[in-house]
């Protein structure tokens, strides 16, 4: 009994021993049996939590999509410079630059070709004479006229020289001439019955010193662009378009070493002058392509406080019925002559007096 007794004393911890280890088993299979089973339920995974998104009741418009990149054919135009033969042309124009880098950059020229309209010639002058505008050196008369005698030269109230230049004969390419005569490095070519506000032409001029120096840079911005045949067609920008190609001469700056460089017997330059003549147009368009060619730069258009005059009386050559196809022929010409399209699109114009603050 007593052995009996304390044999199942000594086994009493030993059952209890027995009975945890059971239950923890047992545990264990339920916990694992639930866990695999899906009975408690997958982690939460981050995407299933949804929190809706905080809108005030005013940010309702739609957000805009993002700007339109620059055309590309604005990127094009501004790749295009021509191979080694441009490069080694650019050479003759970077020589005469430096020849003419003695000449007074601080004044300008205003070089007015003018043919057999004496009454208007007058009317521009007095309104480049009767103003001082502080920089204007001296206006230069390209006489066009070869059976009558010129005025004689004078000098303004204002201290401006005005001095009249015969040609050899009547050709177009003179207006773009490098006068040995020239004081200053930057010309205004100047047709006879356009002109800027005197007050508006020195802020030009100041604006080409700072910015334009090697661009032609004036109020008559053009555009060009191709038919379905790929050829070149001038004509007017369009209302609201950013964007212009060519700055006519008629009322620009141009660098005298342009001037020297479209006079100069390089090839391209004298197959130009040659079509200037023939056609009896284009020496504007003409000396685009050169500044183009020359610095793979666009030009620059400049807008005074007042809008530019442009006369623009009966009889000019603007006005003759085959004006619009010469023009359009001129660009394919040219193109042809300097090997590729060298004209570089500008977007932004500058305005005298736009409102930086509002
Ligand atoms: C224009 O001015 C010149 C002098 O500068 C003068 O000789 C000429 O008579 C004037 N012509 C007209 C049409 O006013
Ligand atoms: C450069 O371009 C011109 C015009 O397209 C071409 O006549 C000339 O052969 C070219 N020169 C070189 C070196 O590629």
């Amino acid at each position: 009994m007593q052995q009996h007794a304390g044999d199942f004393l000594r086994t009493l911890p030993q059952r209890k021993l027995v009975t945890i280890c059971y239950s923890f088993a047992i545990l264990a299979a339920l916990l694992l049996w639930t866990h695999s089973s899906g009975y408690l339920g997958a982690p939460a995974e981050p995407e299933a939590i949804k929190v809706p998104p905080v809108v005030s009741p005013s940010d309702t418009t739609p957000i805009p999509p993002p700007a339109p990149l620059l055309p590309s054919w604005y990127i094009a135009s501004l790749a295009s410079c021509g191979n080694e033969t441009h490069a080694e042309t650019r050479k003759v124009w970077l020589e005469a630059d430096a020849r003419y880098a003695h000449l007074a950059d601080d004044k300008f020229t205003i070089a007015i070709p003018t043919y057999k309209r004496p009454d208007v010639l007058n009317g521009t002058l007095a309104k480049l004479l009767n103003y001082k505008i502080p920089s204007l050196h001296e206006i230069v008369v390209i006489w066009n006229e070869l059976d009558k005698a010129p005025p004689s030269g004078f000098v303004s109230k204002h201290g401006v020289a005005v001095r009249y230049r015969t040609s050899e004969r009547n050709s177009l390419n003179n207006r773009l001439f490098p006068d040995p005569e020239y004081q200053t490095q930057a010309v205004l070519t100047h047709d006879d019955d356009v002109w800027y506000e005197h007050d508006d032409v020195e802020f030009v001029f100041q604006t080409w010193r700072q910015l334009g120096r090697y661009r032609l840079t004036g109020a008559l911005p053009r555009c060009y662009s191709r038919n379905g045949k790929g050829m070149l067609q001038y004509h007017q920008c369009r209302d609201g378009s950013d964007w212009y190609a060519l700055i006519l001469t008629g009322l620009s700056f141009v660098h005298v070493s342009f001037l020297d460089y479209y006079w100069s017997d390089e090839a391209i330059p004298t197959r130009m002058r040659q079509h200037v003549d023939e056609a009896f147009n284009c020496e504007d368009l003409a000396m685009n392509y050169v500044a183009s060619m020359l610095t793979c730069a666009g030009p620059l258009n400049v807008i005074g406080k007042h809008p530019y005059t442009n006369l623009d009386p009966k009889g000019g050559i603007s006005k003759k019925g085959n004006h619009r196809t010469l023009r359009h022929n001129c660009l394919n010409v040219f193109e042809h002559i300097v090997g590729f399209l060298p004209l570089v699109h500008s977007m932004g114009s500058i305005k005298r007096g736009t409102p930086h603050f509002n």
